[in-house]
């Protein structure tokens, strides 16, 4: 899903909100891929998985709506690769594309993809909304035949005020989901709350701009002001594509003035335009009263704040890169420890990636899947084994099956 961009900001550290709900909504998205390459012409391929597709569904599908190849049209076909893909590090041309791209208009036509993939044995990526920071999503660096099943058709969302409940299809923004509402507070209960808990910092109503909750959401994705919240549905960041590097941290001790002066320093060291950013997210609150094996995501009570670390790679891409290695190492003693622990929405290939040998995986993957998921990393390999024993959705950093 699309966080309303973050990305191109002048460097200052700002605050960003996520919703556990939505991220586990995507990473169920994301869970969707599949491996094996057939040595059959990639003509025959897509002639067999259309024909194959009209025999497991009852809804039609009109071909030059749903289905892009590059032999058809290869700039419209690029032009769908590239409509969605919210990193434009992964649209360089070195990076194996999609052998064909379908984008359901049905439920059904997911459905019947994935049958007709493992019959096929054609790989599989799925695309939802966006927020693939590393770009697994639609490029395979273990697998290079693949087709991409693009779910930006499928973008409803059902929200029921009186059970409390969204329902939301996997192709959906989050500034579509967001445009639906939600109020947090005026500003006079803000400064109570501020003068309650940092009187130090002298806050004013002067210093408080009130708006609603969904102009908040253009504020922070930097359009610019008396923009129509309308502009949220446009799918669009006002930034065009940013070409990125992410990490992330949990925090649950406050960082000492040693630590924050040595953060400076690093930021103070990368400033060209468009300059490095973090963005600490305050946690706690409701989200601390869930029980950490409630849901798949688990940084819960005990936790500060999470750091997103960001640094634009459109020019430079291995300098800025290694600078925010270097950040993040300078970073270990601050942070969470045993596991250190990061957000899987900011999804970091750096912390190890799936290998083609499946076997392999499972003791490889404890190090990042416990930095993501704790405890709860063993229960999803324990249901991954159960329901997709095959490992038939993969990518770099899926969930892997136990070792048989
Ligand atoms: C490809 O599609 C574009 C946009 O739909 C169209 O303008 C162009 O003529 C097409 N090219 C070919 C070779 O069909
Ligand atoms: C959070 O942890 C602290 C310290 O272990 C404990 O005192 C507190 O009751 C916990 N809060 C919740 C909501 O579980």
């Amino acid at each position: 899903m699309v966080e309303s961009s973050q990305h191109n900001l002048p460097a200052r550290m700002r605050v960003s909100k996520s919703l556990p709900m939505i991220s586990y909504i995507l990473v169920l998205a994301l869970y969707f891929s599949f491996y094996t390459i057939t040595p059959i012409s990639s003509h025959s391929l897509q002639d067999g998985f259309i024909k194959c597709l009209h025999k497991n569904t009852y809804v039609d599908f009109p071909l030059d709506k749903t289905f892009f190849t590059p032999e058809r049209n290869a700039s419209t076909f690029i032009e769908v690769i590239e409509s969605t893909a919210q990193n434009s590090r992964f649209l360089t041309k070195s990076l194996p594309k999609p052998s064909f791209i379908f984008k359901p208009i049905h439920e059904s036509h997911v459905q019947a993809s994935i049958i007709c993939s493992k019959k096929l044995r054609i790989h599989l990526r799925v695309r939802s909304g966006g927020h693939d920071f590393e770009g697994v999503s639609y490029v395979s660096q273990i697998e290079t035949s693949f087709l991409l099943l693009d779910l930006s058709k499928l973008r409803k969302i059902k929200v029921n005020i009186e059970d409390n409940s969204a329902w939301v299809q996997a192709g959906a923004t989050l500034g579509e989901l967001y445009y639906r509402g939600q109020f947090l507070g005026g500003k006079g209960t803000l400064i109570e709350v501020m003068n309650k808990g940092f009187p130090e910092l002298g806050l004013t109503l002067k210093d408080c701009t009130e708006m609603s909750w969904i102009e908040t959401i253009l504020f922070n994705g930097e359009f610019p002001t008396n923009t129509p919240i309308k502009a949220l549905l446009q799918v669009k960041s006002p930034f065009g594509k940013p070409s990125f590097k992410s990490k992330s941290d949990i925090v649950k001790e406050p960082i000492p003035v040693l630590g924050l002066k040595g953060i400076f320093k690093r930021m103070l060291q990368d400033q060209e335009q468009p300059a490095s950013f973090l963005a600490w997210t305050p946690y706690g609150g409701a989200m601390a009263k869930v029980p950490e094996s409630k849901i798949p995501f688990p940084h819960r009570n005990g936790t500060i704040f999470k750091i997103l670390y960001n640094t634009d790679t459109e020019k430079k891409p291995t300098r800025h890169i290694n600078w925010i290695r270097d950040l993040y190492s300078f970073m270990t003693p601050y942070v969470s420890s045993n596991p250190r622990q990061s957000y899987v929405n900011y999804r970091d290939l750096d912390l190890g990636k799936n290998t083609k040998n499946t076997k392999a995986n499972y003791e490889k993957a404890q190090i990042w899947g416990t930095k993501y998921f704790k405890d709860n990393f063993e229960r999803l390999v324990r249901i991954k084994s159960k329901v997709d024993p095959g490992n038939i959705f993969r990518h770099e950093q899926s969930i892997p099956t136990f070792p048989v």
